[in-house]
C-alpha cells in the first residue's frame, strides 16, 4: 500500500527526513511515533503529495507520489496537523467544499456528508459554522473531510494532539472504527501509549532516523520487560551457557570470548537469583551487569520525550 525507500528531506543544509525506510501492507495500522521535530509531518507531507523530496521514492499502491501526484491524491486520505481559518463557512458547507474538490457529484457530495457527520459525532453540528467549533470537534470535521472521497488508505497527522481526554477517547472510538472499515493508515503522535492499543506497528523517528520499526507486541515487550544482561567470565563459558539455557527467563543468549550477553525476562530478583545459580555451579563469574546503550536503552530515551 505504501512504500518509502531512501527517503531524504533537507531543508537547506538541514536534514529532516534522512534515509527514511518504511512499509505498509494493506489492512495495516502503522503508528508513526517520535518527538516534536523528529520529521513525522514532513514524511507525511511528502507521502501525500505536498511536498517534495529531496532525493528517495515513495509509492502508494505502486505509483509514484513525485510523477502522478493527481492519481495518488484519489487513493488518500490525508489529515494535516493543522486546522485552517473558515470564514463564514458552515460544516455541510466545508463538506460539500472538498467534495467537490474530488469531483464528486451533488448526490454524492450530500450522501457522504450525511455518512461522515455521522461518523465522526457532528451530525447535529451540521449548520454551525466552522470557526466556532471546538478544537476536538475541529479535528473531527478534519477526519470527516479526508475521507470524503471512501479513500483506502489514510495519513493522519496527529490527529488527537491538543484535545483533552474525552476528546481524545472520542477519536480513538472513531479511528477503531476505521480500522473495523479495513483502511490502512499511517497515523502520527508523539505519545506511544496512545498508539499501542489501535496499530499493529509502530515506527520510532528520531531526528529524521528511523529507529526502530516493528509489530507492536514486540516493541511493548521489550520497553516493559526484558533486559540485557551483560555477563564477563574467566573461564567456563559453555558451561554457563548451558545452564542458562535451562533457565526459562532466559530468552536468547548470544556474545563471544568470555562475555555473554543474555536477554532476560525477569525481575531484579530474579536476576539476582541467576547471578546465584551461576555461582553455585562454580562458574567463574567476573561481572553481572545490566548493559548499557543497548536497544532498550534507546527505547526508553525515546519514549522518555513522549511524556507531556
Ligand atoms: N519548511 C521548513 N523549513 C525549514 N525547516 C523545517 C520546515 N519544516 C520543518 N522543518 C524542520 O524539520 C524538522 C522536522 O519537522 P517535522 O517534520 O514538522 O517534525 P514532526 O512532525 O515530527 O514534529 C524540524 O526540525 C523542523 O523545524
Ligand atoms: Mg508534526
Amino acid at each position: 500500500m505504501l512504500k518509502i525507500e531512501n527517503l531524504v528531506k533537507k531543508y537547506g543544509n538541514f536534514t529532516a527526513v534522512d534515509n527514511l525506510n518504511l512499509e505498509l501492507e494493506k489492512g495495516d495500522i502503522y503508528g508513526f511515533v517520535g518527538p516534536n521535530g523528529a520529521g513525522k509531518t514532513t514524511t507525511m507531507r511528502i507521502a501525500a503529495t505536498l511536498l517534495e523530496a529531496t532525493s528517495g521514492t515513495v509509492l502508494v499502491d505502486g505509483i509514484n507520489v513525485a510523477e502522478q501526484p493527481v492519481r495518488v491524491r484519489g487513493r488518500i486520505g490525508y489529515m494535516p496537523d493543522f486546522f485552517g481559518v473558515y470564514d463564514n463557512l458552515k460544516v455541510d458547507e466545508y463538506m460539500d467544499f472538498y467534495g467537490s474538490c474530488y469531483g464528486l457529484s451533488k448526490a454524492e457530495r450530500v450522501k457522504r456528508t450525511e455518512e461522515l457527520l455521522e461518523l465522526v459525532d457532528l451530525k447535529d453540528k451540521k449548520q454551525e459554522y466552522v470557526d466556532t467549533l471546538s478544537r476536538g470537534m475541529k479535528q473531527r470535521l478534519c477526519l470527516a473531510r479526508s475521507l470524503i472521497h471512501n479513500p483506502e488508505f489514510l495519513i493522519l497527522d496527529e490527529p488527537a494532539s491538543g484535545m483533552d481526554p474525552r476528546a481524545r477517547i472520542e477519536m480513538k472510538g472513531i479511528l477503531k472504527t476505521l480500522k473495523e472499515m479495513q483502511k490502512t493508515i499511517l497515523i502520527s503522535s508523539h505519545i506511544l501509549h496512545e498508539l499501542a492499543e489501535l496499530c499493529n506497528y509502530i515506527g520510532i523517528i528520531e531526528r529524521g532516523k528511523l529507529v526502530y520499526s516493528g509489530e507492536i507486541q514486540d516493541i511493548m515487550r521489550r520497553i516493559t520487560g526484558r533486559t540485557i544482561l551483560e555477563i564477563r567470565l574467566l573461564g567456563q563459558v559453555d558451561r554457563a551457557v548451558s545452564l542458562l539455557r535451562e533457565q526459562p527467563l532466559v530468552e536468547d543468549i548470544s556474545g563471544e570470548d568470555n562475555v555473554i550477553e543474555v536477554s532476560f525476562s525477569g525481575n531484579d530478583q530474579e536476576m539476582a537469583e541467576l547471578l546465584r545459580l551461576l555461582i553455585n555451579h562454580e562458574v567463574p563469574v567476573m561481572t553481572f551487569a545490566r548493559e548499557e546503550g543497548s536497544l532498550e536503552e534507546v527505547f526508553m530515551e525515546v519514549t522518555k520525550n513522549f511524556e507531556q
